[in-house]
């Protein structure tokens, strides 16, 4: 069985939760695939039958090219071994919110596993527009990670335990 774990990212978080999601799932880790959708080609999704997709959360939104690519393939990753997982900085109710309007209802009803993985806020890592709004938002916002080993370890192995092994 392969697995595919398709994400965009804005700065690097969700890439890096994609990674350490990678290493927790080892007993797949041989046959799973990290595709950022920014950086490559749309692979053939065909060729998996585990697909896992995360996306950060910018002004409530999910990623473009995460929406984008939703919308393109809807009906095929419903046929999937589905995980779904998002970064952001929000926690709680209004990060559950946050969620559910990144990925449509039909998807997170056929997700076998679902993650709020945190974010973080890394200052020197933003442009000039991006600062602004943070600090508009919180005006005592500073660097801060708030990613979550523990939950990327949970959904791994809710994820594991789902897809038979
Ligand atoms: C301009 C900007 C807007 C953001 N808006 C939100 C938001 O609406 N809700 C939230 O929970 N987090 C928000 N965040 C926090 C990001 O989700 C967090 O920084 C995340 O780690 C970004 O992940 P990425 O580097 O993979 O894009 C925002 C961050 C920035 C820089």
């Amino acid at each position: 069985m392969k697995t595919v774990i398709i994400y965009a990212t804005s700065r690097g978080t969700t890439e890096k939760a994609a990674q350490k999601l990678m290493n927790y799932l080892n007993h797949l880790q041989s046959k799973v695939t990290l595709i950022n959708l920014k950086k490559e080609k749309i692979m053939n999704l065909a060729d998996y039958d585990s697909v896992i997709l995360g996306s950060s959360i910018h002004a409530g939104m999910v990623q473009g090219k995460m929406k984008k690519f939703i919308k393109a393939h809807q009906e095929e990753l419903q046929s999937k071994k589905l995980g779904l997982y998002i970064c952001c900085m929000y926690e709680g109710d209004k990060a559950k919110l946050q969620f559910e309007m990144a990925y449509p209802e039909q998807l997170r009803k056929n997700a076998v596993a679902s993650g709020l993985f945190g974010g973080e806020f890394d200052f020197a890592k933003m442009n000039f527009l991006e600062k602004f709004i943070v600090k508009k938002v919180d005006g005592n916002a500073k660097d801060i990670s708030t990613l979550s080993e523990e939950e990327i370890e949970k959904f791994a192995k809710t994820y594991n335990d789902c897809i038979g092994r």
